[in-house]
């Protein structure tokens, strides 16, 4: 087919412009609808003049969001509000959860085949919203809803990559579980090259790739989360989407999706993707005793916050 339509809902934001300016790029591309509740005009009349094929439309306010989401093939959502210095990412949620319903009931209204990709944090607890609402609306395929930790993977390459003096690009690594502090469980006995170290070494490595977003959060100081970052990962996983879609074959990326891997219904593994979104998911990578623990340890975590937003959605 080689011609699709995504949205970027919260399109004008940290994560959102330079997502829309990634996504502008990429040639799979020919619709790029930008939808936001401000400043979308001016995002999308500026990326237009990009010399790429895709066409570019800017939607501004709640009356304009079903016009953007309309016969879309893949549908990113950055909208909401971003961490502060001292907030988790849970801190965001009610204000966050409010928009991810939203969006979803126009999603199953005017593009319910469409592959979505959540950004919005808390993440754990978003998909699991998304999901609710849909299966309300009738629309609901668990092969096409997901939740971008692809940030989790890229950061897990950069501090490997880099530790070992070795192309981040070329290194390989499972990053499981959730999108939140110990639900995070890079699986760093599977890394390709492999990491290899002392215990202690490697549990700095797991902490700081969990931790890595409260990095960004004290060093911009006030000023939000990681932007940039999280919009190369989530310009990655919307291409492999695409690929996926376009019948590219052994597209994998980790997503954290509804599972039967763990006794947590929804989970980060290995999928491959394809042209109806899931096709395969690879479930655990093999794992040794210290990611056993850390496996232990994130199940009850990533529980509560599933609860919680399905208890949101049925509130
Ligand atoms: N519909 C659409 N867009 C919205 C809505 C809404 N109801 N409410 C807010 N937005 C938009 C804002 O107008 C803004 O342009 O979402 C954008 C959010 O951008 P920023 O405030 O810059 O936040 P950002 O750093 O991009 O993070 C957005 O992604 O990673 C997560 O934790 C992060 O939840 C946060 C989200």
């Amino acid at each position: 087919q080689n011609n699709y339509k995504v949205t970027v809902c919260g399109a004008a934001g940290g994560i959102g412009q330079p997502l829309s300016l990634l996504l502008k790029q990429n040639p799979l591309v020919t619709d790029l609808a930008l939808y936001d509740i401000v400043h979308t005009p001016g995002v999308a009349a500026d990326l237009s003049h990009i010399d790429t094929k895709s066409k570019t439309a800017g939607f501004i306010g709640a009356d304009q969001l079903g016009d953007s989401l309309k016969g879309s093939d893949v549908v990113v959502i950055p909208a909401g509000v971003p961490r502060k210095p001292g907030m988790t990412r849970d801190d965001l949620f009610n204000v966050n959860a409010g928009i991810i319903k939203d969006i979803s009931n126009s999603i199953a209204k005017n593009c319910p085949k469409a592959l979505v990709a959540i950004i919005t944090n808390p993440v754990n607890t978003c998909v699991p919203i998304a999901a609710e609402i849909l299966k309300k609306a009738g629309v609901y395929d668990p092969k096409r809803l997901f939740g971008v930790s692809t940030l989790d993977v890229v950061r897990a390459r950069a501090f490997i990559g880099h530790a070992l003096g070795v192309d981040p690009q070329s290194v390989q690594i499972p990053v499981i579980g959730g999108h939140s502090g110990v639900t995070i469980l890079p699986v760093l006995s599977q890394s390709q090259p492999l990491f290899k170290g002392n215990q202690d070494t490697i549990e700095k490595l797991t902490v700081r790739i969990q931790e890595a977003g409260t990095e960004v959060v004290k060093a911009k100081a006030g000023a939000g989360s990681a932007t940039l970052s999280m919009a190369y990962a989530g310009a990655r996983f919307a291409g492999s989407l695409l690929k996926g879609l376009n019948g590219e074959k052994n597209v994998v990326e980790c997503s954290y999706v509804q599972s039967t891997v763990t006794e947590a219904t929804f989970f980060s593994t290995p999928l491959v993707l394809g042209k109806n979104g899931v096709q395969e998911n690879l479930g655990l990578p093999k794992l040794n005793d210290y990611e056993k623990k850390l496996l232990e340890a994130a199940i009850p975590e990533l529980k509560k916050n599933i609860q919680k937003g399905i208890d949101f959605a049925n509130a």
